[in-house]
């Protein structure tokens, strides 16, 4: 299928009219481009759900710090478009910068709890706001039905999540499970920056993470099993930010065992950064 090229926001609300009057239900699928089969699984899903389907690409400057990858992101037009038709998309979002952030432009959402996790906040302090402030934009802007999200990027997923409710944003947003490697690393954009040793050694980030699940499910207290997976990767050369139990919905800590848990993780592997998750 070839997807529909919509290059500024007056061709995307033609097209999402179109889509209205026909009486069509559409989800959005926003990335950052550099597309691999962890977006397009999100694309697949959102052809389950509804009649038609529009990925957004748009690296957005907001959710980059000073000393961030968004001059070096990975960015490839050709390639992402033949792939999102491949895997089915309708129409493909590519804002131009005027489209997100005209001149003048000065309004931010501003987000606090799950945002506020101690997590990615942590340490990239203004992304939260970034993510959110375009995101919001992309719902308002399609005015889709759902919001296809990873669970790859599982506080972004929370954050989105609540957002959209505090906001009272008429989209419904879908949380998918994370495609990975053969060998079990998370499929990221920034997988590319890995040398073959990285890459060989960046599994170590899931082996660990399935490995305190295993240990906490038979009983290891939380904290003792993610420290142990934390000084686990730091041997094997890993810069660890955090590996952290947290309640699978709210990122708080976790007060009781019988919580829905999720593991969370970020470390740096050389320049790259990485992360992951998994349910307990
Ligand atoms: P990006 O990193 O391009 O990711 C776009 C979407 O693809 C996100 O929902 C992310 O969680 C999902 N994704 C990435 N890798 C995945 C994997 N291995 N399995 C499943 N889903 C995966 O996340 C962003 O862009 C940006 O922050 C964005 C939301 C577009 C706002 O700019």
């Amino acid at each position: 299928m070839k997807p529909k090229l919509l290059r500024s926001l007056a061709a995307l609300r033609r097209e999402t009219s179109a889509w209205r009057r026909e009486g069509l239900t559409y989800a959005v699928v926003p990335t950052m481009g550099a597309i691999h089969s962890g977006h397009t699984g999100l694309v697949a899903a959102g052809r389950e759900r509804a009649d038609r389907v529009i990925t957004t690409i748009f690296v957005n400057p907001k959710q980059f710090a000073a000393n961030e990858d968004l001059g070096k992101y990975p960015r490839d037009e050709e390639g992402d478009v033949r792939k999102l038709g491949k895997a089915g998309s309708h129409a493909i979002y590519l804002p131009g910068p005027q489209d997100m952030y005209p001149q003048g432009f000065s309004t931010t959402v501003s987000l606090a709890g799950p945002a506020k996790a101690g997590l990615e906040d942590k340490f990239r302090p203004q992304f939260f706001d970034g993510v959110a402030t375009v995101v919001a934009k992309l719902f308002i802007q399609t005015g889709a039905d759902y919001a296809m999200f990873g669970e790859k990027d599982y506080q972004q997923l929370k954050v989105v999540t609540r957002m959209a409710k505090d906001l009272d944003l008429p989209i419904e947003v879908i949380g998918i499970p994370t495609v990975r490697e053969e060998d079990g690393l998370a499929k990221s954009s920034r997988n590319v920056y890995l040398s073959k040793s990285e890459r060989q050694q960046a599994l170590a980030i899931y082996r660990n993470l399935v490995n305190a699940a295993d240990r906490i499910r038979a009983g290891v207290n939380p904290q003792t099993a993610t420290r142990s997976a934390t000084r686990t990767l730091m041997a094997l050369g890993f810069k660890v930010d955090y590996v952290s139990a947290r309640n699978a919905e709210t990122l708080a800590i976790p007060q009781h065992r019988d919580e829905p848990m999720r593991l969370i993780a970020a470390a740096w592997l050389g320049k790259t950064r990485l992360i992951d998750n998994i349910p307990v």
